[in-house]
């Protein structure tokens, strides 16, 4: 698609889910590019990023703290792209046509942004821009302020092998952990969290019991806890948790796989108080001022080789959906991004 581009593609909420994704969902519709005001930028997008909380957000009730996505309008999500027009962009904004912008209006080949809203990154901590769309920030977030990650620490992270996940070991390894195990769905899987996440043992949903064999691969207990999927997993890392062991919730896959929010569990209080265990609830959000910190460090371990961006690319907005199901699916390592 060219600058001279009349109509481009949008991705819709066709419907909203009960259960797994279908087609049926989404619509792509054929739009005329639109025109940016003062204080606006065009930007022609080139990457996006699915996440899960996407699925959550095509909910009636999503119970997220941001905008649901609106029936029979485009979603909307993380997302790079090129600036085509900024008219009226105030001198020294960078918003000069050409440039790189990470902004919030994803699921679109062309978006109109408040300039505002529209950040450069030519000059930011990444080499390769799709990196700011990495969710190594809520890692960074969970290992830091949410777990406190520590040198000699055994780590638990569950989803081990997800957007979030793939950074939280690496993370919690270079901030001294001793032991970090993973939790993911098969034995390919686990092997990719050994070999190349920085992760020393895998455990697997579906095959046993996750607490016999949390309790095979961390005989000492767990010192700190980066949650993802809460329900068992939750359960199994705080039975098997040390005396003043920290747990950061950052999620709630086991709930919101298909299309659910929550993912409950019975906790016994007394024994919690007993060992001193402390417990956070972690939005990113109430935590934003730590992201700028987190892509320095990131971008600076992407540089020197300490930290890997495990990542799946799928080419075309037509494949957006699929994308996004596919991630929930568990098909890929890391993030999933689509190329527009
Ligand atoms: N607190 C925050 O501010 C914040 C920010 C970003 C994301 N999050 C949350 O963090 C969680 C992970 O997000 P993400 O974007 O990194 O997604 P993700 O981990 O990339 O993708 C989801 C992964 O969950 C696993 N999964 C699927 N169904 C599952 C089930 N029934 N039980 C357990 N695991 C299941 C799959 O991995 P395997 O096949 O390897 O099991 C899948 O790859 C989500 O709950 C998301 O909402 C929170």
């Amino acid at each position: 698609m060219s600058h001279a581009a009349t109509h481009h593609r949008e991705v819709r909420l066709a419907a909203r889910p009960q259960g797994p994704l279908n087609e049926g969902h989404f619509e792509i519709a054929t739009v005329p590019v639109p025109e940016p005001g003062p204080g606006q930028a065009l930007v022609r997008n080139r990457l996006m990023a699915v996440y899960a909380s996407m699925r959550t957000l095509m909910n009636e009730e999503p119970g997220l703290p941001m905008p649901r996505f609106a029936l029979g309008e485009p979603l909307h999500g993380l997302a790079i792209g090129e600036v085509v027009d900024a008219p009226g962009a105030p001198a020294g904004s960078g918003l000069v046509p050409g440039a790189l912008v990470q902004h919030r209006r994803g699921w679109r080949e062309f978006a109109v942004v408040e300039a505002a809203d529209a950040l450069p990154v030519a000059d930011g901590p990444h080499d390769d821009p799709a990196a700011y769309l990495s969710m190594g920030p809520t890692a960074w977030i969970g290992v830091t302020a949410g777990a406190e990650v520590r040198a000699g620490d055994t780590v638990f992270v569950s989803a081990a092998a997800g957007s979030v996940g793939s950074f939280a070991g690496q993370l919690a390894r270079l901030r001294g952990a001793e032991r970090v195990i993973g939790s993911t769905s098969s034995a390919a899987k686990g092997e990719i969290l050994v070999r190349e996440l920085g992760y020393d043992a895998a455990v697997l949903r579906g095959a046993g019991p996750i607490e016999d064999q949390l309790r095979a691969a961390a005989p000492e207990g767990i010192d700190a806890v980066l949650d993802l999927v809460g329900g068992e997993q939750l359960c199994a890392a705080l039975a098997l948790a040390n005396r003043r062991a920290r747990v950061a919730l950052l999620g709630a896959m086991s709930g919101q796989a298909s299309g659910g929010t929550t993912a409950p569990v019975e906790l016994d209080t007394f024994d919690l108080i007993s060992r001193g265990i402390v417990i956070r609830g972690m939005p990113g959000l109430d935590h934003a001022h730590l992201v700028p910190e987190a892509h320095r460090e990131i971008g600076r371990g992407l540089r020197d080789g300490t930290l890997t961006f495990p990542h799946a690319r799928l080419k075309g907005i037509e494949r957006a959906p699929q994308a996004l199901n596919e991630l929930l699916e568990g098909r890929h390592v890391g993030s999933v991004l689509v190329e527009l």
